[in-house]
């Protein structure tokens, strides 16, 4: 069979391959015919892939002489069947919101092992975070922390809680930087010592347990250093802490961020050599600083979902300007993979229908919204793009789906989920009536 004859073929990630047909396979299923049974736009995972990046995590991390967790960050992608697969692998989950708390519960997911995250959560999220009985809130600001006071107090209900630090440092792709004053709208300020007041007031409350330190350092990064940074930082805080204010950190939560393939260009670390890094860092610190080994929690999002997730689309439409540009346009785009749009994020992908074909058309893969920044890919290189091709873009699990909208009234795309040659509907395409559901009718009678 004809291989790639461009210089970039992608990597194919999990069980993605390519079959007899020349079709583009995952999980064992043609997506072609997965396109022709659910329709496209249609995202596709990759369940055994998931699943290995659980037991990479748990395995890396299990070399560490006291607990660790790896809490799932729901928001990359959060749907009833995901949340059981996540409960039956034995993770954790981290929420941002009684949306995903209320899915989560309704998945059955054990209640004990939910970690609430959020800026802003509202009282009503707390008292559900307080009835369903989860494991721990993630305290953002002074407010939380107060209404979290009253609510347990009122309920006569323990509440475990982390500390959210702004740590002062920022990590993305390759580099990260320290900032004196940390600018953002998450967590407790440390250079102001507002990190360490919320440490002593939470102490004071009865019903509020402080268990340990959380700070998130941002996205899609490639290098340990930002982890080794913040490590030290809370670390050395949390022993001053220690005299100060009696602070005993049972946990260290150092968040997510991990990074992944989007492209050739994207050269992420292991799993295993994340965890390493921030493993030795912990021991080193603890070490120093005689202190007792922290509890180690993690929260990666992107590194469990991102690969495992491919959307296949159809295309529609052609435009050629002479010497300029070939457009093609799918059926789907900003509405269905907001990424392009909203970070300039960039993608891959083949078509699924004639993987192996030369490689001998140059497109620029457009969607459909009434919007020019609504592009997907630039100068893609591709075999001879026709109408009705299916085009598959790699690695859109995560922030794929969890930020889909309805611009343009596109409905959601139908998410299946693909496993030793199975397939299975984990969320239905949106119809028209589910538009309806939501509508007033002006005329409607009282
Ligand atoms: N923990 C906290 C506190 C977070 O804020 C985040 C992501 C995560 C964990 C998970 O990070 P991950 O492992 O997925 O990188 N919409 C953006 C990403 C926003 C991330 C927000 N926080 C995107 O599409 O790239």
């Amino acid at each position: 069979m004809e291989q790639f004859n461009h210089s970039t073929p992608p990597v194919f990630p999990g069980t993605m391959k390519v079959n007899e047909q020349n079709h583009l396979e995952i999980g064992g299923i043609d997506t072609v015919a997965l396109a022709e049974k659910y329709s496209t736009p249609l995202y596709i995972y990759d369940i055994d892939l998931i699943k290995s990046r659980i037991n990479e995590f748990k395995s890396a991390f299990s070399t560490y002489k006291k607990e660790t967790q790896v809490a799932y960050a729901s928001k990359a992608f959060s749907s009833l069947a995901l949340y059981q697969i996540l409960a039956e692998e034995g993770v954790s989950l981290d929420v941002v919101s009684g949306g995903e708390l209320y899915l989560a519960i309704k998945a059955g997911f054990p209640a004990e092992k939910i970690h609430f995250h959020g800026n802003n959560k509202s009282h009503q999220e707390l008292v559900e975070a307080l009835n369903a009985n989860i494991g721990c809130i993630v305290v953002d600001n002074f407010t939380e922390l107060d209404m979290i006071n009253q609510l347990t107090t009122l309920h006569q209900k323990k509440m475990k809680v982390l500390i959210r630090v702004t740590p002062g440092i920022e990590a993305h792709t390759h580099e990260y930087i320290t900032t004196g004053q940390a600018d953002s709208k998450f967590g407790f300020d440390l250079s102001s010592g507002q990190a360490r007041e919320a440490v002593e007031l939470a102490q004071q409350h009865p019903y509020i347990d402080v268990i340990g330190l959380h700070a998130h350092i941002g996205s899609q990064i490639f290098e340990t250093a930002g982890y080794e940074a913040v490590i030290e930082r809370l670390m050395v805080n949390a022993k001053e802490w220690k005299k100060e204010v009696r602070f005993d950190l049972q946990v260290l939560n150092v968040g997510g961020g991990f990074g992944i393939r989007y492209t050739n260009e994207d050269q992420p670390l292991s799993i295993g050599e994340y965890a390493l890094s921030i493993i030795k860092n912990v021991e080193q610190q603890a070490k120093n600083l005689e202190l007792a080994l922290p509890e180690i929690w993690i929260e990666p999002g992107r590194s469990i979902v991102g690969e495992a997730g491919t959307t296949i689309y159809t295309v529609g439409t052609e435009k050629t300007i002479p010497e300029i540009r070939k457009y093609i346009s799918v059926d789907g785009g900003m509405a269905d993979n907001i990424r392009p749009a909203l970070y300039e994020a960039e993608y891959t992908g083949v078509l699924a229908n004639k993987v192996y074909a030369p490689y001998d058309s140059k497109v620029s893969v457009a969607g459909k919204a009434c919007e020019s920044g609504d592009m997907l890919i630039w100068d893609l290189e591709l075999p001879e793009v026709e109408q009705g091709d299916y085009l598959a873009v790699l690695s859109t699990g995560a922030y794929g789906y969890s930020m889909a909208s309805n611009y343009n009234r596109l409905p959601r795309p139908a998410v299946v989920f693909v496993e030793n040659q199975q397939d299975f509907l984990a969320i239905r395409r949106e119809t028209y009536d589910d538009f309806m559901k939501l509508e007033q009718d002006i005329h409607r009678s009282v």
